[in-house]
């Protein structure tokens, strides 16, 4: 009688076989992901014409090390690249980059709109763009980016209104607009951000308007700069507790 030859563990030869198979199959795919992401980072670096900062994102040594850069499990998952002299917008490979949870690219020169190309990295929690020239609109399907628990546009260029979306943004913690060119009424919606703890709206210029009475549903602020808005009128009761540090102008 045929019979199929077994291991000292009596798990038939071939099952094992298929199992490792399996495995280096799974591992080699694993790899070769992360060879993907080390050349996304590479063609960043090339878009953003190779700036001096970034000298250690060469391939002589992992990506997982390079400035930076962080991996959990080999995948990267914060990119920090703070007063990196970076010009130039945001690449679009980053898309890519499906495990960020943290881009923190403030106080460089880069331009270009709002990057909705980040609405594939669903993972994001941390964004902060501020001290950039980023301009334009910011897109009412920000909404999309629903991860986010902190997100800073600050000095930058942004004009327009400040879209409704950006009140359903509910895991906010900490919304950071200020000094940028928003205009047209003040953003009401803010006020669906149960969960925001800091909110910096001061230098840009809305409508002159009255402080939303939606705003007192932010039971959990602890910061609110609303100085040079265009705000008239008072800040309504329910809101002057003594634990928010109102740094009101208002005029
Ligand atoms: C590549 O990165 C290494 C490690 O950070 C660095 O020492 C080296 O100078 C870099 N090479 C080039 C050509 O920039
Ligand atoms: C950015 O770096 C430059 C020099 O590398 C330094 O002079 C400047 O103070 C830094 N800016 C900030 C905001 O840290
Ligand atoms: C990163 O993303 C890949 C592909 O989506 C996934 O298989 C892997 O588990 C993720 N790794 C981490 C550390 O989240
Ligand atoms: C904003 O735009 C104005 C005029 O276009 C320009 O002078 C200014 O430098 C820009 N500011 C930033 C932070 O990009
Ligand atoms: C508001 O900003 C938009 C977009 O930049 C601009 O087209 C519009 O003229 C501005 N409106 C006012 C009243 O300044
Ligand atoms: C309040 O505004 C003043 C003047 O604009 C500024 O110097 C100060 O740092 C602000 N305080 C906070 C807590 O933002």
């Amino acid at each position: 009688m045929f019979r199929i030859p077994s291991t000292s563990l009596g798990i038939p030869f071939h099952v094992l076989l298929l199992s490792l198979f399996l495995l280096l199959l799974g591992n080699s795919q694993a790899r070769s992901l992360k060879e993907k992401e080390q050349e996304i980072l590479l063609k960043m670096k090339q878009e953003w014409r190779n700036p001096p900062s970034l000298s250690s994102w060469n391939s002589s040594t992992s990506h997982c090390s390079w400035t930076g850069i962080s991996c959990v499990q080999g995948f990267i998952t914060h990119i920090s690249l703070f007063n990196m002299s970076i010009t130039g917008a945001i690449p679009l490979p980053i898309a890519n980059l499906r495990n960020l949870t943290y881009i923190d690219f403030s106080y460089n020169y880069m331009t270009g709109e709002f990057p909705a190309v980040l609405y594939s990295c669903s993972k994001l929690q941390y964004l902060d763009l501020s001290h950039n020239r980023f301009a334009g609109v910011i897109p009412d399907d920000i909404q999309s980016l629903s991860g986010l628990m902190f997100l800073n546009l600050g000095f930058n260029n942004f004009s327009g209104q400040i879209p409704v979306g950006i009140g359903r943004l509910v895991a906010l913690q900490a919304l950071y607009l200020d000094s940028n060119k928003f205009n047209g009424t003040f953003p009401v919606e803010i006020g669906n951000l149960y969960n925001l703890e800091e909110l910096y709206l001061s230098h840009n210029e809305f409508e002159p308007s009255r402080i939303p009475s939606e705003f007192t549903q932010l039971k959990k602020l602890v910061l609110l700069d609303i100085s040079n808005t265009g705000l008239i009128g008072e800040i309504p009761h329910s809101m002057d507790c003594p634990d928010i540090s109102h740094n009101q102008s208002v005029i």
